[in-house]
């Protein structure tokens, strides 16, 4: 259908982050970005966290350039060139498909970028995902193109293509070699389960760990495991995670993303040299999830953790307060008594004896730094205030938008 509204030459929009249930790992093809397993991700809520972009061309930019948080970056990277190379592609096939007379010179035009997170990314938390699903969201209003962007996304960072869709979200790693069927897509809309939580721990890293590139592509090489689970596991694991959460068996849902987080750094841990994202902090958290179950005799809490050593914690919203109360005595602020927690509020609750007495815990005092409360969030979004763009009338970075 032919484009009636003018192109935007100046677009801004914004897109979560998502935390898998189901974790990718490994690449069948690097360049491409495509998996060897399908994964699940919920996306979390954009008032906690989130990237926004603007996007902006015209025929005065004498080059494509990019910032991100507010400092100038190689415009070269091959992830981000992959990203604007597969846009004007999707952009130049619709022109010549008819649908869109409306923006002939656009194609030619250069592309400056800014882009920010709303948290920081000191804090180790997962940023490409959202900033990629933001710049092909963003690049694809920009440039008049319309329909799936997972192939965008995914060139960006293979997660990034479960933050283009709200809610629930799996990403079928599909068979093809050029990856046209390895795509993105909603399995239930983010209203669809308003009890579920999520909570943030971010705790202290004193060291760099590997990054999720590197170290799936060392799992691949070496690692068995992730092989038998890739083949074995997974494709069982995404019927059944789907099914948990079509039904909103809570249950079910978390014993198998504990297992699932489990058996991705079992897979870390049979990589050749090994790799270990976690810390004593983690371990500490997985133990107190454990103990904080058992005494409540079901599965109450579930935790996972990424490339790195925080952990996402999913609950139900009736389990928040005293679960967030355990985190508090197991790992007391250090200075920050009163930012500890962030995001959405949480009412402060006192632990009965028992369940002290059951955690049977040494406090460590200062290892989680803070909680982030959040929940299940929309996807991208465009953003129509004109305040809103972080680029100003003459291309560059504005310094209060
Ligand atoms: C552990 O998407 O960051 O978070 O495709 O190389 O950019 P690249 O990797 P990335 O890997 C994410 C891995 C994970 C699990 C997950 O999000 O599924």
């Amino acid at each position: 259908m032919a484009s009636e509204k003018p192109q935007d030459l100046v677009v801004t929009c914004t897109a979560p982050v998502n935390i898998a249930v189901i974790k990718y790992w490994g690449k069948r093809d690097e360049a491409l970005i495509l998996p060897i397993n399908s994964s699940l991700s919920v996306t979390l809520h954009q008032d906690q966290l989130k990237t926004i972009t603007t996007a902006a061309i015209s025929k005065d930019f004498t080059e494509d350039r990019i910032w991100l948080n507010g400092q100038e970056e190689d415009v070269g990277q091959p992830r981000l060139q992959a990203c604007l190379r597969e846009i004007r592609r999707l952009a130049r096939k619709r022109r010549s498909t008819g649908d869109g007379d409306a923006l002939p010179l656009s194609l030619s035009y250069k592309v400056h970028v800014a882009s920010e997170n709303n948290f920081p990314t000191a804090a180790g938390l997962a940023s490409s995902a959202a900033g990629y699903a933001c710049l092909a969201y963003t690049l694809a209003r920009v440039y008049g193109v319309e329909g799936d962007l997972s192939e965008v996304a995914r060139r960006g960072s293979g997660s990034a293509c479960r933050s283009l869709y709200g809610g629930f979200v799996e990403w079928q790693m599909g068979e093809q070699a050029d990856g046209k069927d390895s795509i993105a897509r909603q399995i239930a809309p983010e209203w669809h389960w308003p009890q579920l939580r999520v909570l943030i721990l971010v705790v202290s890293a004193e060291k760099k760990q590997m990054g999720s590139t590197a170290g799936m592509q060392t799992s691949v090489e070496t690692s068995t495991l992730l092989k038998f689970r890739a083949e074995s596991i997974v494709p069982e694991r995404m019927k059944e995670m789907t099914r948990c959460i079509q039904e909103r068996d809570f249950q079910t849902f978390a014993q198998l993303t504990m297992k699932d987080s489990n058996q991705f750094h079992a897979t870390c841990l049979d990589t050749f040299p090994p790799i270990s994202y976690l810390n004593d902090t983690s371990r500490r958290i997985i133990q107190l999830v454990h103990r904080f179950n058992t005494h409540h005799g079901q599965t109450k809490v579930a935790y996972t953790f990424d490339a790195g050593p925080n952990a996402v914690i999913f609950t139900l919203d009736d389990t928040v307060a005293e679960f967030v109360a355990a985190v508090r005595h197991s790992f007391p602020p250090a200075t920050n008594g009163d930012k500890f927690l962030k995001g959405l509020p949480v009412t402060p609750v006192l632990l009965s004896s028992e369940l002290k007495a059951a955690l049977a815990m040494e406090p460590s005092p200062g290892a989680v730094q803070y909680i982030i409360a959040t929940q299940v969030g929309p996807g991208p979004q465009v953003l129509d205030n004109a305040h809103a763009h972080l680029l100003g009338p003459d291309g560059l970075p504005q310094q209060d938008p």
